[in-house]
């Protein structure tokens, strides 16, 4: 998606070989015409593949999936992080390891937002090693619905993630591919011989 790969080039701060800062539009201040546009290509990429939910995690996955469950009629469900007050205990539960942060944290989700006979599309704004992307499988496993695929907004290719999941036969769109973040730079992978 060109429009956001002018974002990463524009606004994006390489801050190591593996980690790309966003902070100008997506990961704290948000490109609210962005994520719209975002949103927009994630429903048009699965407008026929019968999405009734779509499933995210708090909090920067929200903002570009907001657009694409408008889009597609589909409510939006974030997995959270942090068992909320009201919550009853009624919950899917699932650990996610981050490499980051070398920890495991739950993520939990309702069981009334996701049933048996649902097409879940799981949207996250990164892709690295998806270890979230599990646990968010994980939890539509637990309810006996099915993931529709993934839609990501910046897939480190890198990192093992889209080949972890495509082993295990899910589709995966992502709409920026970093192949690597290096001096400074990024390097897309559908630029690499330009
Ligand atoms: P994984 O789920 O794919 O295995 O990734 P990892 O544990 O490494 O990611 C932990 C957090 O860091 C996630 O956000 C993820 O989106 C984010 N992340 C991973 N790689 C990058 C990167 O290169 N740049 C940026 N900016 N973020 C990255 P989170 O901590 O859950 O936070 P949030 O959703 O509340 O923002
Ligand atoms: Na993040
Ligand atoms: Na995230």
């Amino acid at each position: 998606m060109e429009l956001l790969k002018q974002a990463i080039r524009e606004k994006g701060k390489v801050l190591s070989s593996d980690v790309l800062k966003v902070d100008y539009f997506l990961n704290h201040q948000i490109d609210t015409q962005l994520m719209i546009e975002i949103g927009r290509e994630f429903a048009e990429l699965y407008k026929n593949d019968g999405v009734t939910k779509v499933l995210t995690i708090e909090s920067s996955g929200i903002a570009p999936s907001l657009m694409a469950a408008h889009t597609l009629e589909a409510p939006l469900i974030f997995a959270r992080k942090k068992k909320s007050l009201t919550m009853n205990n009624d919950v899917y539960v699932s650990q996610v390891y981050s490499f980051t942060k070398r920890e495991t944290n739950d993520i939990t989700v309702s069981k009334d937002f996701i049933k048996e006979g649902d097409r879940v599309l799981i949207i996250d704004d990164f892709l690295a090693n998806g270890q979230a992307a599990k646990g968010l499988i994980d939890i539509v496993n637990q309810a006996k619905a099915e993931v529709a695929g993934f839609g990501i907004v910046i897939e480190k290719s890198f990192q093992d993630g889209r080949i972890k999941l495509e082993e295990d036969g899910y589709r995966v769109e992502s709409l920026a591919r970093i192949h690597a973040l290096k001096n400074g730079q990024v390097y897309f992978t559908d630029e690499l011989s330009k």
